[in-house]
Formats: structure tokens, C-alpha cells, sequence
């Protein structure tokens, strides 16, 4: 590798090079070692939302590569299948946004239109055309220099149900158990095969995981969105799925909730009004609560905060007390804790190793 692509731009390369050098990534983890930092389980989970996703394309090896050098206490994904049954990092249920799909023309007879939680959507869906597999993405975490957790969602699987069909009968919750089984996830949180291999199964679906609860005992967070949007499976309202009585049913199969931060502490006119009261009557049903989603971009801050996502992160942290923050930008909260709550220095030389990782790809890569 000459002395100069070092220096070519990080973000084009590994885009490239995720895309395209398939498969591109050693399976299985080759570097794993016994003497890996622990996971920090002492203050709030920093998670990192697809990646280091406000620094480089959403989803990608990059992306994670970059969060776990950042600090990432797991590393988030959704799990999408292709029609070919492959489980894939994906969010959008189209590839129109995040992919160069338009430029593609010979899969121009692929567009299709299905209905997507009672929407008809229209556009390019998974076919042969996939960017991390699962695997993929295991893999990142399990070669990572410290002990980093993986955060998959199980994404859309009404919809994935319908449209994919697999061998034996299997559904896609078998197929995204079997993943993690094969990998050696396992065990209750907390537990010593946990904290070795961390993981949280996380879906909007409470039928995905209560169906999941009885293929493995590893921790479930049942995700909940905007007050105006009704589960995709049950077609429960917010207010159901947040009741007592819910909360009550639900902690049998989870360990906590993920919701829309905005729910918890309702915003009018971009200012923060009461915070409800859904972090304690969680807590009360020793329910975590991990909401979504922490953005730096002034557009995403409330007034409150005046443009400074650190004053945000001191609110959720400190007054609202919640457990684990879905972010964006991984680094940025990384700093903020360690300024706040510091765990003892990073091992460099294991962090060195990660950056000569990434040059590793990098020449390996097409370019
Ligand atoms: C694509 O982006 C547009 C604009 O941000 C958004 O309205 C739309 O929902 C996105 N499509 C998908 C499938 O996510
Ligand atoms: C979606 O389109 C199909 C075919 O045109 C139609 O039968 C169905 O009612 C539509 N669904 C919605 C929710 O609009
Ligand atoms: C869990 O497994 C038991 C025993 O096989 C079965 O009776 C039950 O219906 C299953 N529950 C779910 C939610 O699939
Ligand atoms: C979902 O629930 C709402 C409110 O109870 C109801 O109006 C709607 O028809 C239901 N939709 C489906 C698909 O069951
Ligand atoms: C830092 O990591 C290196 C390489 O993994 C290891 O040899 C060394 O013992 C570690 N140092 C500490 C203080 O943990």
C-alpha cells in the first residue's frame, strides 16, 4: 500500500469496498481474544445507531468499524431479508434512498409495490442486491479489540413473513436465532456467556418476541413508537402498550423498552414540555429504558439544549435516568461520559490494532 492512499478519504473507500468486495470479511472471527476489555456495565449503554451513522453511510462495515473506535458499547443494526433468504443489515424497506439502485437499469424490472403496514410502497425491494449480511456484521463485533455488543432489530417481520419463505417451514425469527445460536450468543443478561458475547433483541413486533422467548433466553427489548402509531403485528395503540397492565404481560418475555424519546418527554414548538412518567413505571417493572434517537445536527436538538448535544445527553442521563441511548453520533457520546462517569483508560495498543485493521481492508479493497 503506497504512503498516499492512506490518505484517501476513509468514507469513500469503505463504502466501496462494503458494497462491492463481497465476501470481504473473514468468517469466523480470526482475531477473537480471551483478555478483551469487559463491557462497561456501569453507567448508560452507548448504542450506536447503524453505526457511526452521522459520520459515515448508515449500515455499512465503516460505519461500525467507526463506532467501535469511538467507543460504542453495542452496535446497532436492522436485520432485513433478501428474497433469497439472507439476513441482511438494511433499514429502509426500499433501496431508493441509501444505495445508487436508481443508476442500476438493469434491475429497473424489479420495482415493485407491496403494502407495508397498510401502505402500498413502491420501489426497489432486497433482491440479490445486499450490502452487510448479518454475519458480516457479527463479525465486526466479535473482532473487535475490546468486548463490543451487537443490537439487531428484527425489522418489519410481518412484512419479511409474507414475502421470504425458507426451508422447513422456518420463519424469519428462526432464521435470526439460529444466526445468533450459531455465533455463540446465549445467556441470560448479565450472565457470564452474556457479558462475553452482549446482545439485546430488539423489535417494534411484541409477537416476533414473545414468539423468539421461547427459542432463547438471550435479553429482548420490545421497541415503541410515536404516540400515533399502532404496533405492526397486534395493532395495539401507544396507550396499551404502555400501560401497567401491558408492562406487566410484556416483562415476562423483555427486559426493557426502547422508545421514541419524544414520548417520554413530549416536545411542543421544538421546547421540551413534562417528561411523562413511562421511565418510572418502567423501572417499577424493573424494565430498562434505552430511547432513540441522540443526533448532533442542530435540526434534531430542542431548544432547551441550545445546539449542544451534551446539555442533552446531561438531561437523559441525569434528570430523566434512562439506561441505554440509541445515537448517531457514538464518539460524542462517548466523550460526554467519559467526562462525566470515566471508566479507566483505553488500551491503545489494542486500539492501534483496529486502526491497522482498517488499513488492512483498505488495501485489500478494489482500489
Ligand atoms: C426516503 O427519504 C424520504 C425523504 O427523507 C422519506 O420521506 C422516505 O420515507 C424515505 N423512504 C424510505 C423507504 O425510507
Ligand atoms: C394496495 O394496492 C392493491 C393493488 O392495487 C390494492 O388492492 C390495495 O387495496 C392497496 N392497499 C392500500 C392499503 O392502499
Ligand atoms: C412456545 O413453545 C411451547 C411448547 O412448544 C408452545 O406450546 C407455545 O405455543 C410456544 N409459544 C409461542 C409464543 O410460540
Ligand atoms: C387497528 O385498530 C384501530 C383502532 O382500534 C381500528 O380502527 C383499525 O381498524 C384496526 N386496524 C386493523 C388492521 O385491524
Ligand atoms: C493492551 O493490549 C495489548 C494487546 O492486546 C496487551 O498485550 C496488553 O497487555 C494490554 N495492556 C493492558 C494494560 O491491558
Amino acid at each position: 500500500m503506497s504512503a498516499s492512499l492512506r490518505f484517501v478519504p476513509l468514507i469513500f473507500v469503505l463504502f466501496i469496498g462494503g458494497c462491492v468486495g463481497r465476501p470481504f470479511y473473514p468468517l469466523p472471527s480470526k482475531m477473537a481474544d480471551s483478555n478483551r476489555r469487559p463491557l462497561q456495565t456501569s453507567r448508560p449503554y452507548n448504542i450506536a445507531h447503524r453505526g457511526s451513522s452521522g459520520e459515515l453511510p448508515e449500515e455499512t462495515a465503516a460505519a461500525y468499524m467507526r463506532a467501535i473506535e469511538e467507543g460504542a458499547d453495542f452496535i446497532e443494526t436492522d436485520i432485513l431479508a433478501s428474497k433469497d433468504g439472507v439476513l441482511i443489515c438494511f433499514h429502509d424497506v426500499t433501496l431508493d434512498n441509501t444505495t445508487d439502485i436508481s443508476e442500476h437499469k438493469q434491475f429497473a424490472n424489479r420495482k415493485r409495490t407491496y403494502e407495508v403496514r397498510g401502505v402500498n410502497t413502491t420501489g426497489w425491494f432486497p433482491g440479490k442486491f445486499s450490502i452487510i449480511s448479518f454475519e458480516e456484521f457479527i463479525s465486526i463485533a466479535l473482532d473487535a479489540p475490546r468486548v463490543v455488543g451487537i443490537y439487531p432489530e428484527i425489522k418489519n417481520p410481518v412484512l419479511i413473513n409474507q414475502r421470504v419463505k425458507w426451508s422447513n417451514g422456518k420463519k424469519f425469527e428462526d432464521k435470526f436465532v439460529e444466526t445468533l445460536v450459531k455465533y455463540g450468543y446465549k445467556g441470560l443478561y448479565m450472565s457470564k456467556d452474556w457479558l462475553n458475547q452482549p446482545v439485546f433483541i430488539q423489535s417494534f413486533a411484541p409477537t416476533s418476541l414473545i414468539y423468539m422467548s421461547n427459542l432463547t433466553d438471550l435479553p429482548k427489548i420490545l421497541l415503541i413508537d410515536d404516540v400515533t402509531i399502532p404496533t405492526e403485528d397486534t395493532n395495539q395503540s401507544y396507550w396499551e402498550i404502555t400501560s401497567d397492565s401491558y408492562l406487566e404481560f410484556i416483562m415476562e418475555y423483555v427486559i426493557g423498552i426502547g422508545p421514541c424519546k419524544d414520548t417520554v418527554v413530549p416536545v411542543a414548538d421544538n421546547y421540551l414540555l413534562t417528561p411523562t412518567d413511562l421511565v418510572s413505571r418502567a423501572h417499577a417493572h424493573d424494565l430498562q429504558v434505552h430511547p432513540y434517537t441522540y443526533r448532533n445536527e442542530n435540526s434534531f436538538l430542542h431548544f432547551d439544549f441550545h445546539q449542544d448535544p451534551y446539555a442533552e445527553y446531561d438531561y437523559w442521563i441525569s434528570k430523566i435516568a434512562i439506561d441505554g441511548l440509541f445515537t448517531d453520533f457514538t464518539g460524542s457520546l462517548h466523550k460526554f461520559q467519559e467526562c462525566i462517569s470515566p471508566l479507566s483508560p483505553v488500551n491503545e495498543s489494542s486500539a492501534s490494532k483496529l486502526l491497522h485493521k482498517i488499513a488492512l481492508l483498505i488495501s485489500n479493497g478494489k482500489v
